[in-house]
């Protein structure tokens, strides 16, 4: 068993070529362009992590580990262009770089390459791998149409924020430790479970993510720190900043978000602040990280092979990039 450490450079070592032809470079060299950025690799550690917990690696778990990530980097593409944003780990975002046009085409191959990738492994598992991927991209996409249908909502329910991000963000990370489960041999309850892990850190994960969107330092964060804010996105703290707002602070709120002014930011950050969202991220993180220590809890495996996933899941919620 492996930490996420060893985990991360080991998948790095074989996805660390070139994925796509050279012609035409203008659309192959920006797909191979944001995977040359690096990224903390997280989707494809969670496949070998899900396949270590119940059997040594099957090798094609790089195999689905590097579609995962190439779907991950795939999303990320056409989710800059949805968000306006210019960065994206520390570098300029592909559309901004190479044109919008370009970066969807570059989405787009990524995407069927990571099909190709899917269609290596042996055939006793790919029904199941096949049908979990595209359910969870379908959810991707579910996520992502609401995140941006909240932008034009004047305030939306914490309980439908918790619905879109797990669909936006979770549920990759879930799917990614069952199709290691899957390969790993693990039975129907032991996946659900773990699937069932992931979700809930992945609901932490994108809590913190929200956070540094808002509060990161621009130095690691790689992200236009404030682009949640200035795309009125209903992250966590705009809820929750809705919610506790005095009458005051709420004209302020929903007079910021109409009118767009040049110090928006700074504001919103101020009533953030002013509305104690620290406090409400801490809790949101530790509600969600117990129930997903809890579902590894029931997984019946013997309880050391569990700990690469209870570090995984106190780096995900503490992590500043
Ligand atoms: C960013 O994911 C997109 C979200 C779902 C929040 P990561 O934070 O895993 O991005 P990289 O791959 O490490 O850059
Ligand atoms: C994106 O959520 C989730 C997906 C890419 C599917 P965000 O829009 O918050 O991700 P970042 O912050 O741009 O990485
Ligand atoms: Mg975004
Ligand atoms: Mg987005
Ligand atoms: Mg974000």
């Amino acid at each position: 068993m492996n930490s996420f450490a060893a985990l991360s450079q080991a998948f790095e070592q074989r996805f660390n070529i070139r994925h796509f032809p050279g012609q035409p470079a203008t659309l192959y060299d920006p797909a191979q362009y944001i995977l040359g950025l690096g990224g903390k690799r997280v989707r494809p550690v969670c496949v070998l992590m899900g396949n270590e917990l119940f059997s040594e690696i099957n090798p094609d778990a790089y195999h689905v580990g590097t579609a995962v990530e190439l779907f991950h980097n795939f999303t990320l593409i056409h989710d800059d262009i949805m968000d306006k944003a210019p960065l994206r780990r520390g570098m300029p975002t592909v559309h901004a770089r190479y044109g919008e046009s370009t970066a969807l085409l570059a989405g787009d191959v990524m995407f069927a390459q990571a099909y190709e990738y899917l269609a290596r492994i042996k055939p006793d598992h790919i029904s199941k791998i096949l049908h979990l991927f595209n359910k969870t991209t379908r959810e991707v996409c579910e996520g992502q149409q609401l995140d941006m249908d909240f932008e034009k909502l004047d305030s939306v329910s914490f309980e439908d924020y918790v619905n879109m991000i797990t669909l936006k963000t979770s549920v990759l990370l879930a799917a990614s430790l069952q199709l290691g489960a899957i390969l790993g041999g693990a039975g129907e309850s032991n996946q659900r479970h773990l699937y069932e892990f992931g979700k809930n850190l992945g609901i932490a994960f994108q809590v913190q993510d929200d956070y540094l969107d808002a509060f990161g330092d621009p130095e690691k964060f790689g992200k236009q720190v404030g682009g949640d804010i200035i795309a009125n996105k209903k992250t966590f703290l705009m809820i929750h900043a809705l919610e506790t707002a005095t009458p005051t602070q709420l004209v302020s709120l929903k007079e910021l978000m109409t009118l767009n002014p040049p110090d928006k930011v700074e504001k919103v950050l101020q009533l953030f602040i002013d509305c104690k969202v620290d406090e409400w991220a801490r809790e949101l993180k530790e509600k969600y990280l117990q129930t997903a220590l809890a579902h590894l809890e029931d997984i019946a495996v013997l309880s050391v092979r569990k700990k690469p996933l209870q570090e995984l899941a106190a780096y995900l919620i503490s992590r500043d990039k």
